[in-house]
């Protein structure tokens, strides 16, 4: 063929980080066939999903097999009744949204994938480390990247600083794969400089549901002036066990606008051509998980996770290690023992202790040097994990 493919994908990396990892624990089971391996690498959840959604997602299914209730294409920015269910959890969080801001879509990571479609020529800033598919996304796109870098410094938590300038600045709070959560002040510095430089903030809020902080916002539209200056991405998956059954939101507030274009209009006009909507199962599903009965089941989960978390935060403790994360997300970063670089202390783990977490190189530079390890496992082999770490590090 002669045609021109997509060059700036030769600046990828070979495998997605994730596939990475899955590549090399097949192939490690696959020499190992006896190893018991437990699984802490991608955030995967493990508790069921609560009962009032599954009932839900029955009802619904059943009135798609019913000619009077049948439903076809659905609204392509998700049916009224679930962006109203996600207006009124913002106003739980003391947060007003109205419905035509809200977005439906498949996941958060789609959202954060595919919002570089509504992006110009422009500098984009993401935190090092940092959520894959803010890079790779940008790196696809051929975008300008600038890293901001993050350490024990400034506990994993980049600001603005006298280098950055104008541009579309990734944020994730609590963040992936840190787990460090932005204070109040600290957001409310980043919306400042936000609607100082002209710059745009991405907010990824998908863990915000892990928070337990008083003083780490669930939502950066809690910050006066992020209306003006911030679009939040929000999922389903991690706080209500939604990883396979798929369903996000992002919000795009009306008054956004660059050069007299509505950044609403453009991310509506990308969605109505390239997506067709959420099934209707699901989004009833999703409307249950956010009803009382469901946030109170989510929560269970939640705290379910959070225990796994505070056993995985006793052996880093009691082993001295430096560790952000664990307790307002369900990640724990911590700094791999004795200086190893975190690839070898990912293939340390998976021999000594047949357990897999996720290397920081993977997340990017600053990243050399830490691991993640995720609380979504069940007790059981968390506790197990917990005993093999004790003895190994
Ligand atoms: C992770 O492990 O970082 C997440 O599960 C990935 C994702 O949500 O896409």
């Amino acid at each position: 063929m002669t045609i021109q493919l997509n060059e700036h994908f030769a600046a990828l990396s070979k495998n997605y980080l994730f596939s990475e990892i899955a590549r090399r624990v097949r192939k490690y089971q696959q020499s190992h066939p006896d190893a018991n391996i437990i699984k802490m690498g991608i955030g995967d959840i493990t508790r069921p999903l609560p009962e009032c959604v599954v009932s839900a997602m029955k009802k619904a299914a059943d009135e798609l097999g019913n000619a009077d209730t049948f439903r076809g294409y659905p609204p392509e920015y998700g049916y009224d009744f679930l962006r109203e269910a996600i207006s009124i959890h913002y106003s739980e969080i003391g947060v007003k949204i109205p419905i035509d801001d809200i977005f439906v879509s498949d996941g958060a990571k789609s959202d954060c994938g595919n919002f570089v479609d509504v992006m110009g020529d422009n500098d984009i800033y993401l935190p090092d480390p940092v959520y894959p598919v803010y890079r790779d996304s940008n790196i696809m796109s051929g975008h300008r990247i600038t890293l901001l870098p993050s350490g024990r410094e400034n506990d994993f938590l980049p600001m603005p600083n006298a280098k950055t300038g104008t541009g579309v600045y990734y944020l994730c709070s609590p963040g992936n794969p840190t787990g460090a959560a932005y204070s109040a002040e600290q957001l409310a510095e980043w919306v400042s400089f936000a609607l100082e430089s002209g710059s745009l903030i991405l907010f990824d809020a998908a863990y915000e549901a892990f928070i337990t902080d008083n003083n780490c916002p669930r939502s950066i539209y809690l910050i006066p002036g992020a209306r003006a200056c911030a679009v939040e991405i929000c999922s389903f998956s991690k706080t209500a066990g939604f990883t396979g059954t798929r369903c996000g939101y992002t919000v795009v507030p009306a008054q956004i606008s660059a050069n007299g274009v509505c950044l609403r209009d453009l991310w509506a006009r990308r969605q109505a051509t390239k997506f067709n909507g959420v099934s209707y199962p699901v989004q009833r599903a999703a409307q249950a998980a956010y009803s009382p009965q469901g946030m109170a089941a989510c929560y269970e989960n939640i705290a379910y996770y959070r225990k796994n978390a505070a056993m995985l935060a006793s052996v880093l403790d009691e082993k001295g290690i430096y560790y952000t994360g664990g307790k307002n997300s369900p990640y724990l970063w911590l700094q791999c023992p004795g200086g190893m670089a975190s690839w070898d202390f990912f293939d340390y783990l998976l021999e000594k202790a047949n357990l897999v977490g996720t290397p920081g190189e993977g997340f990017g530079k600053c990243g050399e040097g830490f691991f993640r390890l995720t609380s979504f496992s069940t007790h059981e082999l968390t506790e197990q994990a917990v005993r093999r770490l004790r003895e190994v590090l």
